[in-house]
């Protein structure tokens, strides 16, 4: 399949972006020339997965696209029991009805916003125990989305309130880069867990990426398939939440997989409530079948060699031209450290959402902001919260756009750094929804 994308021409995105209120999210996708907004749901399926599409049973229950996606997830993950819903947000608002209380503190490495958005909606907080070394870009380190061993024991040494009902490990990990967890630091975050009686979830929207670092950076599964790696990470969580938009190569579907058989009871009810019946959870059975064949694929390491090194392809263009990115390069994305690149920026006039524009405006390059519009107000005082990275977000789409396309967005994002040094103002908040407040927040460009 071949889509056609249209060009068009700097005076024009102008115009576009401030009739966008400077919100990307805005844009309607022919005024975008490379979308790399995201890698949610915007790859190119299979010649497998189309047929699979063919074969789709629309039973209401029990339709033998539910069974193929069932037997395919405990293949690949042996969990026990299995909830499909209609994306990965949705999987946690259905888990977390049943595991997240008001008052909670749920511990992890940097987590995504979505799953942020889903534990403070029920009045409850996140405590971010991820490695220091994710937060400077410059530091080398294989596995920075590790979480802290010390900072997560201290905070369930100190949980004598039983606030904590869990914890979460993110892989990849998406707010910190793309960045992975070694099958090391998942084993030590599982034994923690079994030490202080904590069941242990993955959020594993990337989970195939994960495996394919732990496979090149941890000499001991170097000799071990993809298959093998991502079954033994799963062997050390009580169960996960997954958006199958990204390593479940299908444009939309998620789903919940868990060991704990009264957890998977309560969690049918809300299923059911939110997403649909079991058997289907809000997707059509072509969807869920063409969702089995894609984990299948996902899990290939050719697949996933040509996936991770074209990103890497972009990042080194990037790093030969001195423009400052998260290293080690993520998984399904490049992202640039609007701190470093625009620093003249205030950060009160959101730098890396500045930064994102001008990327727009210049090539037609749709990216997206991860920093203090994404990090939402604090829920108690609504002062902003500035967090310590600033990024933009280059998220590359799965099997879609060629090597030339990353020729491109280097060679823009070159002619930008160029002269970098003229930024001196951002946007400021005309409007914003007190939560997830990125999707939907309007702006107005500053000048001096
Ligand atoms: C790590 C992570 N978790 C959860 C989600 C939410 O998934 P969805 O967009 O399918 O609701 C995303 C989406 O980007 C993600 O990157």
């Amino acid at each position: 399949m071949v889509e056609y994308i249209k060009p068009s021409t700097i005076e024009q995105r102008k115009e576009w972006i401030k009739e966008a209120d400077y919100n990307l999210f805005n844009l309607t996708s022919e005024k975008v020339f490379i979308d790399l907004l995201t890698d949610s749901g915007t790859g190119a399926m299979s010649d497998n997965q189309w047929a699979e599409m063919m074969k789709g049973d629309e039973s209401y229950a029990g339709s033998q696209s539910f069974l193929k996606l069932r037997d395919t997830v405990k293949k690949i993950t042996g969990f026990i029991y299995f909830l499909p819903t209609h994306q990965g947000r949705a999987a946690e608002n259905v888990l977390f009805s049943v595991l997240v209380k008001e008052g909670n503190i749920i511990p992890g490495n940097s987590h995504f916003d979505t799953t942020k958005g889903h534990i403070e909606f029920r009045k409850a907080t996140t405590l971010d125990c991820t490695i220091d070394e994710a937060f400077d870009t410059t530091v080398y380190h294989p596995f920075k989305g590790n979480v802290n061993i010390e900072k997560l024991e201290h905070a369930l040494i100190n949980d004598i309130e039983n606030k904590i009902p869990f914890v979460i490990v993110t892989i990849t990990c998406n707010s910190a880069g793309g960045q992975p967890v070694s099958i090391e630091n998942i084993k030590q975050v599982s034994e923690v867990c079994k030490k202080f009686k904590k069941p242990l979830y993955f959020d594993a929207a990337r989970f195939a990426e994960n495996a394919y670092f732990i496979k090149i950076r941890e000499e001991e599964y170097k000799n071990h398939s993809i298959k093998e790696i991502a079954k033994k990470m799963f062997s050390y969580a009580d169960g996960m939440t997954m958006s199958a938009k990204k390593d479940g190569l299908v444009n939309m579907g998620g789903f919940i997989a868990l060991n704990n058989e009264d957890v998977y009871k309560k969690a049918t009810v809300f299923n059911i409530m939110y997403e649909g019946f079991i058997t289907y959870g809000g997707l059509n059975g072509r969807d869920m079948g063409a969702l089995a064949v894609g984990l299948d694929e996902a899990t290939e390491f050719d697949y996933l060699e040509t996936r991770v090194e074209q990103v890497a392809f972009l990042g080194k263009q990037l790093v030969d031209y001195g423009i400052p990115v998260q290293q080690p390069f993520g998984g399904h994305a490049i992202f640039l450290d609007a701190n470093k690149f625009v620093p003249t920026i205030p950060r009160s006039e959101y730098r890396a959402q500045a930064l994102a524009i001008e990327l727009y405006i210049v090539g037609g390059i749709r990216s997206v902001e991860i920093g203090t519009i994404l990090a939402d107000r604090d829920p108690f005082t609504h002062k902003n919260r500035y967090p310590e990275l600033e990024l933009v977000r280059l998220a590359i789409p799965r099997r879609t756009y060629s090597l030339n396309h990353m020729r491109y967005i280097a060679a823009v994002l070159k002619n930008i750094y160029d002269y970098k040094d003229q930024a001196k103002r951002g946007y400021k908040i005309v409007d914003e929804a007190p939560i997830m407040r990125h999707f939907t927040v309007k702006l107005e460009k500053l000048t001096s």
